[in-house]
């Protein structure tokens, strides 16, 4: 019931609003289909029309794409992106035209380079009027909404889920301008972000517009937590208004970058050379702050400390300097040290 009230809508907003006249809709040949759905893999319509166009006068038939060396092809793709698309549809046309005909089955599809389920589903739709499913990230997103699913699409159980959805979905009769209006649907109105929801055909029976939900779904890939770990900074400022820096190694976390000398106590930043060799006029520590890396969160204690003497033979060692304040905003620094920096030059 649920499918044929959203086969029926989808296709009445597509006689109305879908895209009928792209260059690879002219003709449903399976090789135009297959170039143009590996062209629109990761790639917008607009961006892939000139390609696509090029493509087909250079290479206009499987045959001319075989027998060209794949040299004569990654030019066609220079600026398209993601060039084992290229690469692959150069082999697949070797091996379709050695098997002599166009496969036309899930299982030959997939078994060629660069052509998942989603592709072959599209193919065997779109050109062999199959009634196949497909499961891109635009299908995803308008399913997940539509039906309400809960879970990140990207886990095994969901998009299982979102599989055998959109098999219900996908019609016996009218299958290629269904496929091409659940794509064309996702990626005009059912968009990731700013949706067009007064503009859609399922509005009224879909889960999330109904619950007010829609900025829900699909549901976000989940965070990872994150071990924290924690230092000291050492922020010290002579009677110059000046901060001294150290310079850090070459390899590993912000290699090469000026920053604040950096303890992994308040014990050993208070007992280290470098606060014990100065005369300390005052001593604040101030707020943790965070700053998020893909592996781990910093949590990070700044401690201000003033002293007496402007300059003294700690800077002599290499990879030490005091720095003017006002200078430290041309140095390479790292965000979170060079925000740390800029709060002090303001409170200043
Ligand atoms: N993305 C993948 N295939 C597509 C198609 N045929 N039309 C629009 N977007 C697509």
């Amino acid at each position: 019931m649920n499918n044929k009230i959203f086969q029926t809508l989808l296709l009445a907003w597509f006689d109305d609003y879908g895209r009928k006249d792209l260059p690879w809709q002219r003709c449903t040949h399976p090789y135009h289909v297959w170039i143009s759905e590996i062209m629109l893999q990761q790639t917008q319509v607009n961006t892939v029309i000139p390609y696509y166009l090029a493509f087909m006068q250079r290479f206009p038939s499987l045959d001319v794409l075989a027998f060209a060396s794949v040299d004569d092809v990654l030019p066609y793709w220079s600026g398209l992106g993601y060039y084992a698309r290229a690469r692959n549809l150069h082999t697949a046309a070797q091996i379709i035209t050695k098997q002599g005909y166009f496969p036309d089955t899930l299982e030959a599809l997939t078994a060629l380079p660069g052509i998942g389920l989603s592709t072959a589903g599209a193919i065997l739709s779109i050109a062999f009027n199959q009634r196949q499913p497909i499961l891109d990230g635009n299908v995803k997103r308008v399913l997940s909404r539509y039906q309400g699913i809960d879970g990140w699409p990207g886990s095994r159980c969901v998009e299982k889920k979102l599989w055998q959805i959109s098999a219900d979905f996908t019609p016996a009769k009218r299958v290629a301008e269904y496929t091409q209006a659940i794509m064309d649907l996702g990626a005009t109105v059912c968009k990731r972000s700013n949706p067009i929801c007064i503009s859609c055909p399922l509005k009224a029976t879909c889960h999330a517009f109904v619950t007010d939900t829609v900025a829900q779904y699909p549901v976000a890939k989940p965070k990872k937590t994150l071990p924290t770990k924690e230092v000291f900074f050492l922020m010290l400022i002579n009677r110059n208004r000046q901060v001294f820096l150290e310079k850090r190694p070459s390899k590993g976390l912000w290699g090469g970058l000026w920053s604040l000398p950096e303890f992994a106590s308040l014990e050993t930043l208070q007992s280290s050379y470098l606060v014990s060799a100065l005369v300390v006029q005052q001593h604040v520590i101030l707020p943790t702050q965070y700053h998020v890396f893909s592996h781990y969160r910093l949590r990070y204690v700044p401690v201000r400390i003033y002293v007496d003497m402007a300059t003294d033979n700690i800077t002599e060692q290499k990879g030490y300097a005091w720095w003017e304040l006002e200078c430290v905003e041309t140095l390479g620094l790292a965000a979170p040290i060079k925000k740390l920096l800029i709060q002090l030059h303001q409170g200043e």
